[in-house]
C-alpha cells in the first residue's frame, strides 16, 4: 500500500491494454469493446477522471455523471464541460474539491474515488499514487503505440474477474483487478 500524505480520496487507475501493454495508437483506442464501455461507465460514475489532454481530445465531450479533469501545459485550453489543470497536484486538489462539494449537494451518486484515466503520460506520472487497478487485458495484436508503463509483478497482487471470448466484432479479453501488496513510503 502507497502510504501518501494528504491524499483525501484513494486514486483507482483504470485502463485496457493488450499483451504488449499498448493502450492506444496515439489518437484513439484500437478496438471496440461494448461490454468494457458499459463497465468502464459503471465503474467510474460519481467520480472525478484525470486525463491528458491527448486522450480529452481522442474522447472529444465531456463523460457525464463524471468530472473531467484535463491535464495540460497549456495555460488557454479551452475545454467545454471539463476542468483543466497544470499539475498533476492540481488535478488531485480539483479532484478532491469536486467530491466533496458534490457530496455536500447530491451524495448518492458519488464515490469517494479519483480515477487515473490515461492515457499513457499520464498513467506514468499517477501510477506511483495507485494502489488499484481495474484493468482489461485485450487480445489483440499491435506491437507499434502509446503503452501502459510496465509494472513491477511482484508488487500487485492480481484477481481475474471474468474473460470473454472473442466474437465476430469483439476480440478476446477479459477483466482483472490488481492490488498492490509492496508498501511504499512516500
Ligand atoms: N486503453 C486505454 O485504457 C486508454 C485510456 C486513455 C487513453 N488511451 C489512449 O492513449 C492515447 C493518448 O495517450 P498519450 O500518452 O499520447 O497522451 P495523454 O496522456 O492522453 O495526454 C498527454 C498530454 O497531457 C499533458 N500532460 C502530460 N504530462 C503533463 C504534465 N506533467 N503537466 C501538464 N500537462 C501534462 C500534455 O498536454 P499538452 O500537449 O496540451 O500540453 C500532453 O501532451 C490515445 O491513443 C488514447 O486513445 C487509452
Amino acid at each position: 500500500m502507497i502510504i501518501k500524505k494528504n491524499l483525501k480520496n484513494p486514486i483507482f487507475c483504470i485502463v485496457a491494454m493488450n499483451e504488449n501493454r499498448v493502450i492506444g495508437d496515439g489518437k484513439n483506442l484500437l478496438w471496440y469493446l461494448p461490454g468494457d464501455l458499459k463497465r468502464l461507465k459503471k465503474i467510474t460514475m460519481g467520480s472525478p477522471l484525470i486525463m491528458g489532454r491527448k486522450t480529452w481530445d481522442s474522447i472529444g465531450k465531456p463523460l457525464p455523471g463524471r468530472a473531467n479533469i484535463v491535464l495540460t501545459n497549456s495555460i488557454s485550453l479551452k475545454a467545454d464541460g471539463a476542468i483543466v489543470v497544470n499539475t498533476f497536484e492540481d488535478a488531485i486538489n480539483k479532484a478532491d474539491e469536486w467530491i466533496g462539494l458534490n457530496l455536500e449537494i447530491n451524495p448518492d451518486p458519488i464515490q469517494k474515488k479519483i480515477f487515473l484515466f490515461g492515457g499513457a503520460e499520464i498513467y506514468k506520472i499517477g501510477l506511483e499514487y495507485c494502489d488499484n487497478i481495474e484493468m482489461t487485458k485485450v487480445k489483440f495484436n499491435f506491437k507499434n503505440g502509446v503503452k501502459f508503463p510496465k509494472l513491477n509483478e511482484r508488487d500487485w497482487q492480481k484477481t481475474k474477474l471474468e474473460h470473454h471470448l472473442a466474437t465476430d466484432n469483439v476480440p478476446e479479453h477479459s477483466y482483472w483487478h490488481y492490488k498492490r501488496v509492496a508498501k511504499i513510503i512516500k
